[in-house]
């Protein structure tokens, strides 16, 4: 396991091209199960999750191919014409949560699909119930047994309507998949609005599915027999943009985020500026300062998209531990997103912890201290922290970061970050 040095105190200056988007990558992936034709994905982030992925569909018998991106990110065709099983094993499920996107996806085109469950995870139980009722819904049949989940349909899924009690992401996106091949109608109601959600339905469009509501709460979805070949250009990654972006902040520095659509970012862009951040569209796209007064406390709760997202929590929560004044930061999506706390406590920040509220009181300077990364976003609110603290900050753990964030020591340093990297001792 490695960890990260960081000397803080460096305002951050330059640009950073923001990397495609893990979470609109693992469901594109999925979706290439869907089709006997290849589906070939540009802009994919060189990421763990997205290797991890790319090893569960090619144990399923997906024929990978690789090919140099013109642009950031690689290019990989999936071919699943010949598909050797359907089972997904827990050794991969248990890395990576979003494995169990095959099921809607293997189930929907083979009639059958066998997933483990994914267990515990840091953030909370994080169950997959809405998955498979959703897919009961489109008349599978679903079995729990021996930690796994067997889902039937052998004269094939069909059209339903599905409410969802609470938006759920993955949720959306697995009976999404799954309806594009059921016969009939489908009415998925509640569904997850989050631009990562939109960006799948499109390749599925692409791929001959027929989606309408796009981008709404509401899909419907009339099932095809069959998908066709694809290629499709993941979009931005808005939590990688909207991490930077708060990088800059915090170190008081100016950098230009490339890569990412402004209108993605809206709210959490609306928060930044009540909190003294500049941002103003460029040419090459998003210019991130500081204001003159520098950050003040601005309360946040997150939501569904369009809401602020729980993805950013975190890292909102490292800037406001040296605003000044107070922020109150509720967490509504999962229930127990507040593992960095103890850490940015370690380096000086004052933070009250209220069932799902956290007082943020800011201090004048975080000081460099040994942290350890307990999940993704918790361990870049923690690189966040470390490099705008005085002293070096010693990260351990940090193979969470690899999970979400392309080379994101290389592009700090470029910006002037001081940041090393090594074996843990
Ligand atoms: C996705 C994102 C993750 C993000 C989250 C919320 C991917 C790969 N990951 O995760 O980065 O933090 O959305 O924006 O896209 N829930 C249930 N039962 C279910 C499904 C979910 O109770 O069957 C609960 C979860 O525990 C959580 C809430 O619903 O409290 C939202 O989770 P969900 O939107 O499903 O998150 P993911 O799709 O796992």
């Amino acid at each position: 396991m490695d960890q990260i040095i960081i000397q803080g105190g460096n305002p951050l200056k330059g640009e950073i091209a923001i990397s495609g988007a893990k979470n609109a990558a693992l469901p594109l992936m999925a979706a290439s199960l869907l089709s006997p034709e290849p589906l070939t994905l540009r802009n994919l982030p060189r990421l763990a999750d997205v290797v991890t992925m790319t090893q569960l569909l090619e144990q399923h018998g997906v024929q990978i191919n690789s090919s140099a991106d013109s642009e950031n990110g690689s290019s990989i065709t999936f071919n699943a014409a010949k598909i050797s099983n359907t089972l997904a094993p827990y050794d991969l499920v248990r890395r990576m949560r979003a494995s169990a996107l095959v099921l809607g996806p293997l189930v929907a085109r083979f009639g059958e699909a066998k997933v483990s469950l994914p267990g515990g995870c840091a953030i909370g139980t994080r169950p997959v119930d809405l998955h498979i009722k959703g897919l009961e819904a489109l008349g599978a049949e679903i079995e729990l047994d021996g930690g796994y989940v067997s889902a039937r349909a052998q004269k094939g899924l069909v059209g339903g309507k599905v409410i969802f009690p609470f938006v759920s992401v993955g949720a959306t996106e697995n009976v999404m998949m799954a309806a594009c091949l059921a016969r009939g109608e489908s009415v998925l109601m509640n569904a997850a609005r989050e631009p990562e959600v939109t960006d799948l339905a499109n390749c599925l469009v692409a791929m001959g599915a027929k989606i309408d509501g796009i981008g709404s709460d509401t899909l419907i979805i009339e099932g095809v027999n069959r998908l066709s070949a694809a290629t499709h250009r993941v979009i931005g990654d808005r939590i990688e943009a909207g991490t930077y972006a708060m990088a800059s902040a915090i170190t008081g520095g100016e950098l230009t985020l490339s890569g990412v659509s402004f209108d993605l970012l809206e709210t959490v862009f609306k928060v930044l500026s009540q909190s003294g951040v500049v941002l103003e569209k460029t040419r090459g796209g998003t210019k991130v300062s500081l204001d003159q007064g520098g950050l003040r406390g601005v309360d946040v709760m997150t939501e569904p998209f369009p809401g602020f997202p729980t993805d950013l929590q975190a890292q909102f929560m490292a800037m406001m531990s040296v605003a000044n004044g107070a922020a109150m930061i509720t967490e509504t999506i999962f229930e127990n997103r507040f593992m960095h706390v103890p850490e940015l406590a370690r380096m000086g920040a004052n933070v009250n912890v209220h069932g799902a509220s956290a007082m943020v009181r800011g201090v004048e300077n975080l000081a460099g201290a040994e942290v350890m990364a307990t999940d993704l976003r918790a361990s870049s609110s923690l690189v966040l922290a470390a490099l705008a603290a005085n002293g070096e900050t010693i990260i351990r753990r940090v193979y969470h970061l690899d999970r979400g964030y392309e080379q994101i020591q290389e592009k700090l340093s470029a910006c002037g970050a001081i940041i090393e990297r090594k074996p843990d001792d």
